[in-house]
């Protein structure tokens, strides 16, 4: 007998109270999401499909059995994810972007000073700096990635958006190989960062979802979950532009004084910014 894809989503919800343990709502939440994926059904065309006939689907099952079996996210299966307007490729090595982190996009956006050279610290999949390239088109891009194969799925992204002839990718320790790269001192309008920021402490109290499937290097922060932040705002005046922006993601966690204190050293004016928790998660100084 053929499910809808609502009765299909119950089934799954089954599954994931049965499997994970979580409350029959998270779980049709999840279950309409791999659905969603499957089918590449938008929440519009979710609701108005939602009572026609589920079709089979070749890989669906077998995502939902890695997911349980293996913790595996959906979005590691799929290899993408989709982050503020655009679908971003992702692989081992690349973090797997958070909605979060789509705020320091918007933030910067809302701003609406002319941004024309963005330097992207710890890009990953490029998620950030292509988003910011999309939106100013008439900007030029530099990211930067201690993981070589992670700047090989972004380089990818920006060609797949049409972008890649505006942006340029450094392995580098945060700024160590920029200047061997002959990227010029204060040529950044703008620099971003989301660096790891979870103390190495814990990361063994992770979720399987997240320890078994991104890479450490993208979350493990040092001994405090600070140690990005100590090279990243200290030698960012010598990259940006005079009046150029620091934009950087960080941890709600109590280190927040710490990092304004470090952030008046160099800058005039430092600025936190909630998420859509509220919760600190921005640090905007120039
Ligand atoms: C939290 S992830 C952010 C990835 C991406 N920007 C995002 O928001 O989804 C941090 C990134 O910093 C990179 N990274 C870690 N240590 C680094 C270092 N010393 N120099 C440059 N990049 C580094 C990691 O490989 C990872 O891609």
């Amino acid at each position: 007998m053929s499910n809808s894809f609502h009765e299909k989503a119950i089934q799954l919800a089954k599954q994931f109270v049965c499997h994970k343990g979580v409350p029959f709502e998270v779980g049709y939440r999840w279950g309409k999401n791999f659905l969603q994926e499957a089918f590449d059904l938008s929440p519009s065309q979710w609701a108005y499909k939602m009572f026609d006939v589920c079709p089979l689907h070749a890989e669906l099952d077998k995502w939902v059995q890695e997911f349980i079996t293996k913790h595996k996210p959906l979005s590691r299966s799929t290899q993408r994810r989709f982050f503020w307007n655009q679908w971003f490729a992702l692989n081992e090595f690349t973090l797997d972007p958070r909605p979060e982190t789509e705020g320091i996009v918007s933030l910067i956006l809302n701003r609406k000073t002319e941004v024309n050279t963005v330097l992207d610290l710890g890009t990953g999949s490029g998620c950030i700096l292509l988003s910011f390239l999309e939106a100013f088109p008439k900007a030029k891009g530099l990211g930067v990635d201690i993981q070589s194969d992670a700047l090989t799925v972004a380089h990818q992204n920006a060609f797949q958006l049409g972008i890649g002839h505006r942006v340029q990718w450094i392995c580098s320790n945060w700024y160590t190989n920029l200047e061997t790269n002959a990227i010029k001192k204060n040529s950044f309008d703008l620099i971003v960062s989301n660096p790891p920021y979870i103390p190495s402490s814990q990361w063994i109290k992770l979720p399987p979802e997240v320890r078994f499937w991104d890479p450490k290097v993208a979350l493990d922060g040092g001994k405090y979950g600070i140690t990005p932040y100590k090279t990243i705002i200290p030698g960012a005046k010598q990259w940006l532009t005079y009046g150029g922006v620091l934009a950087l993601e960080i941890s709600s966690n109590a280190w927040l004084p710490f990092l304004i204190s470090l952030g008046k050293q160099y800058f005039s004016k430092v600025s936190v910014f909630l998420d859509d928790f509220g919760r600190n998660r921005y640090l905007i100084l120039y």
